[in-house]
Parts: structure tokens; C-alpha cells; sequence
């Protein structure tokens, strides 16, 4: 078998392994880390030890491998500070159920947890469980707030398990996590240096003091699309509306509650940006007038009616500008003949894309974690299937950053 070639020269990797019994593997992921010419530290969770030894990988990585948060010896040789700023890649592999919770958590309570906490390199992590522990609503959510801060996610795959059971929780093979870092090491972001503007979430639109009109939009589409711009090297402005989700890290976040705030603060924004996107859920109207005084039931009245204005369309105004128009992308939820209605908005609103999705369907849209879109331009359109909103932003952004002109 021929070596590798050495893609990874002189790489700083951090190999995290906790308690599975998918951590034999990971001694051949040192390999072919090695022979690709990255250099590998390895830190083992106490739970990792019970399945494979240090030894192990002292032999393999040529260097010591870190066991305690608290040994003056090892702390004397390369401390726990000193070894989350070596590390230009974090990856756990294997990452155990308890890893991603205590990671989720921001606990600090050994040194591979610690590590992750005092580093600012990227996080990459390689699920291995058992499949019921996998699709746990728990486990669910500690991945979600971790693909939220910035987390990779690569795998796990699906088949037969250890345990005897059968569904996803397995670790990826060495070789292809192997070939996650190169990809990873390779890649120049997408949109390095431009600056990205996004709406997201709902509206809410007064009626009086204690009352307002509003929609269920999550804001999550949104906030994991400008996760994924930061990911791809851009500056993000996120305009959001009243929503309950952590900024994601690195995000300028501008908080906005009626329709004309998010109006005027888009319109700001979007004066020095490359790229707008309209995530938000823009309440189309909004009360003719707000009462400055809570508003009194009328007893003799059984009905009563509400005057409504319309609200001005953030995104076609953005994509209106005759000078420093931005590429102008909005998004369509529709719950029937959703690319006849996509198609007509982009070109209503004269967007340069559109992303379509039928919030209909089980399992989609709003307030899911996850959802299939159809992304339609003028050269015609192309579906991403289902998948979890994180994972969607990302296949999004280089999507955009592909069609997006270059400044
Ligand atoms: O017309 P509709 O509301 O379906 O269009 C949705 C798209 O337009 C989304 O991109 C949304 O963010 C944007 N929009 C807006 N301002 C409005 C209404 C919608 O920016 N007032």
C-alpha cells in the first residue's frame, strides 16, 4: 500500500477519545492521521481507558498521551492551557453520549472537557452509541446547541452495533473521518471577508401595551444560516426578531421586535453588505394603531374588528435598491403548489434566489429542527432533501457563496 500524501503536513490535531468501544478504531485514525503528516496529541476520557489503553496511543502518535486535569507531572510538560492553544483542530473520536451532553453543558470537570472549553480551535466531533442513546430527544438537543456554537458533526453511520442492535450511532471509519480533516484542512472559506446580513424569527406588532400580533417562526432557519456564514468566513449581522435562541458565537446579533424596527435595521445593515438574506417571518400587517392604553372589552359588543396597515416587504425593498443592492435571497414557506408560489415571489420581489419549503409537511418548516427546501433561481431549481436545519445552512451558504457575484 502506497503512503498517503502528506495533505495534513504539520497539522495540530487533538485527538479527544472517550469511553466506547468504538475506540479501538481510533487507534488506526491516529495512523492515518500520522501518515498524512498532521501531528497528533491524544487525550483519553477515564471511561476511554476501561477499552483501550495509553500505551496504545503514546506508541502510535509518538507523543505522551494527557489522562488527568490534575497530574503536576503532566501539567509540568505541556499544560491543559498550553494544549487548547497547540490544537488547531479538536476532534473526539469516539464522542460518547456523555461527551456531547457535558460538551452542551459547557462542564469542566476532566481535561478533555476543560480543553474543549479553553480552545478556540475548531470542534469536530464523531458520534459512537447506541442507537436508542443516539435519537434520544436529550442527545438530539446537545448536538443541536452544539451544530449551533460551531460544532462539526461527522457521522455516525448507520448499521449493526456492538450491542446487537441496529440504526445510526456508529462511529465513521478511520479512513473517513480521515478524510473529513483533509476536506476540512483543504477548504478556503466560501465567503472569506464578505459581509452577510440575515433576518430572522417572527414579528411582533403591538396592539397596545400588553397585546400583539405575531407567528410561530422559531427564528432557527435564520440563526443556523448565519452560523454557517461564519463558517464559511463571512461577517454576519443577524437581525432578529423576538426568539429564544443563543447568538451563535462570532455573530453581531441586532434584536428587533415590530416589522418597521427589522425595516430600518435591514436597511442599515444592508447598506455595507455583500449578501442579505431574508429569513424572518414579516407579520404582513400590523395594527393601524397602537393604543397607548390597554384596550377595554366593550360590554355591549359580542364582535369587534381590528384595522390593519401593511407592512412594508424588508426583503423586496433590499432588493428593490438601484444602488448597493446586495444578492438578495428570500425565502418562501408555502403550504400548497409551493414552486408555482416560489417562483412567483422571486420574481414579485426581484430576489436573486428563493428558497421554497412546503411548511406543511410533517417533520418541516416552522419550529422543527428540521427541513427540505427547493432553492430556485433564474437558471432554473434544484431540491436539498430533508435534513436537520444545521446541515441544510450549510449546503445553503455554499450554495449562495456559488451564485452569490464576486465584489
Ligand atoms: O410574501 P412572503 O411573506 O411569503 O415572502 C417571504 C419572504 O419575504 C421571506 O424572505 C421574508 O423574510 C420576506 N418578507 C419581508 N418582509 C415582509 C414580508 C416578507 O422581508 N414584510
Amino acid at each position: 500500500m502506497s503512503t498517503p500524501a502528506p495533505t495534513l503536513s504539520r497539522k495540530r490535531i487533538l485527538l479527544g477519545i472517550s469511553g466506547g468501544i468504538a475506540a479501538y478504531k481510533s487507534a488506526d485514525l491516529v495512523r492515518r492521521l500520522k501518515e498524512r503528516g498532521a501531528e497528533v496529541q491524544v487525550v483519553m476520557t477515564a471511561g476511554a481507558q476501561e477499552f483501550i489503553r495509553p500505551l496504545t496511543f503514546q506508541a502510535l502518535s509518538g507523543n505522551p498521551v494527557h489522562t488527568d486535569l490534575l497530574d503536576p507531572a503532566a501539567e509540568a510538560a505541556m499544560g491543559h492551557i498550553e494544549l487548547a492553544k497547540w490544537a488547531e483542530l479538536i476532534l473526539i473520536a469516539p464522542a460518547s453520549a456523555q461527551v456531547l451532553a457535558k460538551l452542551a453543558g459547557g462542564f469542566a470537570d476532566d481535561l478533555l472537557s476543560t480543553l474543549c472549553l479553553a480552545s478556540e480551535a475548531k470542534l469536530a466531533l464523531a458520534p459512537a452509541m447506541n442507537q436508542a442513546m443516539w435519537r434520544h430527544p436529550a442527545t438530539a438537543a446537545n448536538v443541536q446547541t452544539l451544530a449551533t456554537r460551531g460544532a462539526l458533526l461527522w457521522g455516525p453511520a448507520a448499521g449493526s452495533q456492538a450491542c446487537g442492535d441496529v440504526g445510526p450511532g456508529r462511529m465513521l471509519e478511520p479512513d473517513t473521518l480521515a478524510a473529513e480533516v483533509e476536506k476540512l484542512f483543504r477548504a478556503s472559506p466560501s465567503l472569506a471577508g464578505k459581509q452577510v446580513v440575515i433576518t430572522a424569527g417572527p414579528t411582533r406588532e403591538a396592539l397596545d401595551p400588553v397585546r400583539f400580533l405575531s407567528n410561530h417562526s422559531s427564528g432557527k432557519m435564520g440563526f443556523a444560516l448565519a452560523a454557517a456564514a461564519r463558517d464559511a468566513g463571512a461577517e454576519v449581522t443577524l437581525i432578529a426578531g423576538p426568539v429564544n435562541l443563543a447568538t451563535p458565537a462570532g455573530v453581531k446579533r441586532i434584536d428587533v421586535t415590530g416589522a418597521l424596527e427589522m425595516r430600518d435595521a435591514a436597511e442599515r445593515a444592508a447598506d455595507l453588505c455583500d449578501i442579505f438574506i431574508g429569513a424572518a417571518a414579516v407579520a404582513d400587517f400590523r395594527p393601524a394603531q397602537v393604543a397607548e392604553q390597554k384596550i377595554k372589552k366593550t360590554a355591549d359588543s359580542d364582535s369587534d374588528s381590528l384595522a390593519l396597515v401593511k407592512n412594508p416587504d424588508i426583503v423586496a425593498g433590499i432588493a428593490a435598491r438601484r444602488q448597493r443592492r446586495p444578492f438578495t435571497v428570500g425565502f418562501a414557506a408555502e403550504t400548497e403548489k409551493v414552486l408555482e408560489h416560489a417562483r412567483d415571489k422571486l420574481q414579485r420581489k426581484n430576489l436573486d434566489l428563493i428558497v421554497a419549503n412546503d411548511v406543511s409537511a410533517e417533520d418541516s418548516g416552522f419550529n422543527s429542527d428540521r427541513n427540505a427546501v427547493t432553492v430556485i433561481d433564474a437558471a432554473g431549481s434544484s431540491a436539498l432533501p430533508a435534513a436537520l436545519k444545521t446541515e441544510l445552512a450549510a449546503q445553503l451558504i455554499a450554495l449562495i457563496a456559488e451564485r452569490a457575484p464576486v465584489k
